[in-house]
């Protein structure tokens, strides 16, 4: 059994820091490629599901097909509620056995995050969950009419709202995006908001919008018929450097979905007399399985599970 409270997973990676990946699935090839690459790495992970994965799946499926293959692993993992809309999801995520919520009311106003991030974390704490919340806003950086100042994290709010409300860990917005798309001109984030925050705070920090958006999958998709163009992502150098100034757990989720379409598309245009989906899906499932390890390593996670053997 390593299914383990976010707590833990929070705690370690932001004393020993590191961040540990957080990857989003919907269905079974997308949860197995996660946790097998993690097992492989011997790293921490956290599998995540939004309130739209939710809707597909049905929570009773994706916490389902967690809890029946939990005790495969040795790798201690957490099931984590991505981006939390609504109370009601939280108390649904609360019912089917996840250990981790994000309350996300980072697109209203300050004062009613503060307000329902505080009730999330008095319900979650005494059950051993952790909680996320988010300050400042993801989308629509590049094309705020405002200023990027308005949409990024505040320091300062940053810190009140940590200790205000208790949260295990924090998501503050420092200029990148969800999505393929996250530029229209260079990368740019901002690394003395992120220092500052972490020195103010001290709290567990998530990043969000992460992913690095590979140029070998945008091509492939480019070339089967996709049409993904100007797509850019997070480098890589920039990952590690966010890693280096504090954050804990890095959320991924556009860069295996491109891996695993990149290998569908490629493989329906070669295949032509193929119908048993597994032969498209298992090839497919390998290829996110691949990111899935390459972006463990980036994050420096990799051999990081021996850290948490009291806990298991
Ligand atoms: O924010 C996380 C995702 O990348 C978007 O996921 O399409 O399941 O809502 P979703
Ligand atoms: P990407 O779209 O960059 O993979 O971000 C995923 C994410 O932040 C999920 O919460
Ligand atoms: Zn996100």
């Amino acid at each position: 059994m390593t299914l383990l409270s976010g707590k833990v997973l929070f705690e370690v990676a932001n004393e020993y820091n590191f961040a540990i990946g957080a990857f989003n699935f919907n269905n079974l090839e997308f949860l197995n490629a996660i946790l097998e690459a993690a097992e492989e790495e011997e790293a921490p992970v956290f599998v995540q599901t939004t309130e739209s994965a939710i809707r597909y799946a049905g929570i009773d499926f994706l916490s389902g097909m967690v809890h029946a293959v939990k005790d495969r692993y040795k790798v201690p993992f957490a099931l984590h509620l991505d981006h939390g809309k609504h109370l009601e999801t939280i108390l649904l995520a609360i019912r089917h056995g996840y250990t981790s919520v994000m309350i996300d009311y980072s697109d209203k106003p300050y004062e009613e995050n503060l307000k329902i991030t505080k009730e999330v974390v008095s319900l979650c704490a005494p059950l051993g969950i952790s909680v996320e919340a988010e300050l400042g806003r993801l989308e629509g950086v590049e094309d705020n009419v405002v200023s990027r100042e308005s949409v990024l994290v505040d320091p300062l709010q940053a810190k009140e709202f940590v200790d205000k409300t208790g949260v295990d860990a924090l998501a503050p917005a420092i200029g990148t995006a969800h999505g393929a798309f996250k530029f229209k001109g260079e990368p740019k984030l901002d690394f003395e908001r992120l220092k500052k925050v972490k020195e103010l705070t001290n709290v567990a920090l998530v990043l969000h919008g992460a992913s690095g958006v590979y140029t070998e999958y945008l091509e492939t998709i480019n070339a089967y018929g996709g049409d993904i163009k100007g797509a850019r992502g997070v480098p890589d150098e920039d990952i590690k450097k966010a890693v280096e100034l504090g954050i804990n757990k890095v959320n991924t989720d556009t860069d295996l979905r491109l891996a695993f379409i990149a290998t569908l598309r490629k493989l329906m245009a070669e295949e032509k007399k193929v119908i048993d989906p597994r032969k498209l899906l298992k090839p497919a499932m390998e290829e996110v399985k691949k990111v899935v390890k390459r972006r463990i390593r980036l994050y420096g996670s990799q051999g990081k599970a021996e850290l948490f053997r009291k806990y298991l």
